[in-house]
């Protein structure tokens, strides 16, 4: 029979998962794998969804956003009949092994079903950029990019009008797409979880730049940020058990103008930055990450998340990746920071 190798992709899309996908079709193929695809995250491992990925399926994929197997915030590990439903099938499954591309919350799951004695190897992927044992995922530039041109866009309505415009943009608990998008796009103050922030302070930047003649400000802050001392406001909670958020912006700008007296305007960008095709920079790295996925799986080197460290692909052990956020460094938003007010 055939060795086979499983993949999922799961938590909440990005740019490149279809990038990454071909990579593992592709190169499963090359090195004499079958590669199946289970649908729908892990709730297609508890309900053993499989399907076929033939090589002829990979065509297209590269600048295809979403996934092709579908993804889902569902995490069956949170209960005792899901967890062993899941390990039970990926038993049946006869996989050499399981490729799972996810986010640090799905890392944590794979860190599981390692330790389950499921032959398990992670892929990090996010928009937020934001898991540990790696410096970058897959779906971050494509966001960044989407972001920057949004704040592009926001200079030139906020300069005709003298405005103060602040932009919204995704990252839970890290402000890497804030920090990046502003850096690029030039805002006057990012606001992000690692660092609350002060009213007081932002009003005397605005007030600085109209003595300075400049009568419009870019704000950018990530959905996570809070003023200090305050919680960020919630939406609700997801099916994996995290806060849903969102809301930052539109507190901010209240009481931006109501301290102010300036007119101020709110953008959510949302789920823009999620969805279409990945940058090219994105597309190479899920493909990167694909093959040394199938790689790892060969030499039988489990309970491991690909990364990319010092412009170099490698390898790290799952549990490096499930220990919480990677946040912005200070070096980044340092300089970022120089081009405040
Ligand atoms: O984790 C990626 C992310 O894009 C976060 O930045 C954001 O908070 C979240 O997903 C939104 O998730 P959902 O699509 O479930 O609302």
């Amino acid at each position: 029979m055939q060795p086979k190798i499983a993949v999922l992709t799961a938590g909440g899309d990005c740019p490149g998962l279809n990038a990454a996908l071909r990579a593992v079709i592709r190169r499963a193929h090359q090195r004499g794998f079958l590669a199946v695809g289970l649908r729908g995250g892990f709730a297609g491992l508890e309900r053993l969804d499989v399907v076929d990925l033939d090589p002829a399926q990979a065509s297209g994929l590269l600048p295809r956003g979403g996934s092709i197997l579908g993804c889902s915030g569902a995490d069956p590990f949170l209960r005792a009949d899901g967890e062993a439903r899941c390990i039970e099938n990926a038993a049946r499954l006869e996989a050499a092994g399981l490729i799972i591309i996810g986010g640090d919350h799905s890392m944590q799951v794979a860190e599981k079903a390692w330790r389950a004695g499921v032959p398990v190897v992670g892929v990090p992927k996010t928009i937020d950029n934001d898991v540990r044992g790696t410096e970058q995922t897959f779906g971050f530039d494509t966001a960044v990019a989407i972001a920057t041109d949004a704040i592009d866009r926001l200079h030139t309505t906020a300069e005709s009008h003298d405005r103060v415009m602040v932009l919204e943009v995704m990252g839970r608990r890290s402000g890497w797409i804030a920090t990046f998008a502003g850096l690029a796009g030039g805002a006057d103050a990012i606001l992000i979880p690692e660092h609350p922030f002060d009213l007081t302070d932002l009003c005397r930047m605005i007030r600085r730049r109209q003595d300075l003649g400049k009568y419009f400000s870019i704000l950018v802050v990530g959905e996570g940020a809070t003023f200090q001392g305050e919680e960020a406001p919630v939406l609700g909670t997801k099916a994996d058990g995290s806060l849903r958020l969102g809301g930052i912006g539109a507190l901010l700008a209240r009481r931006l103008e109501d301290a102010s007296g300036i007119e101020t305007r709110v953008t959510v960008l949302g789920h823009v930055q999620r969805g279409g095709s990945p940058v090219a920079s994105d597309r190479i790295l899920a493909s990167r990450y694909g093959v040394h996925a199938v790689d790892l799986i060969e030499s039988g080197r489990f309970g491991r998340m690909t990364a990319w460290q010092r412009g170099r692909m490698t390898d790290v052990p799952l549990a490096e990746a499930a220990g919480g956020a990677r946040l912005v460094d200070p070096e980044s938003y340092g300089i970022a920071s120089v081009f405040f007010g």
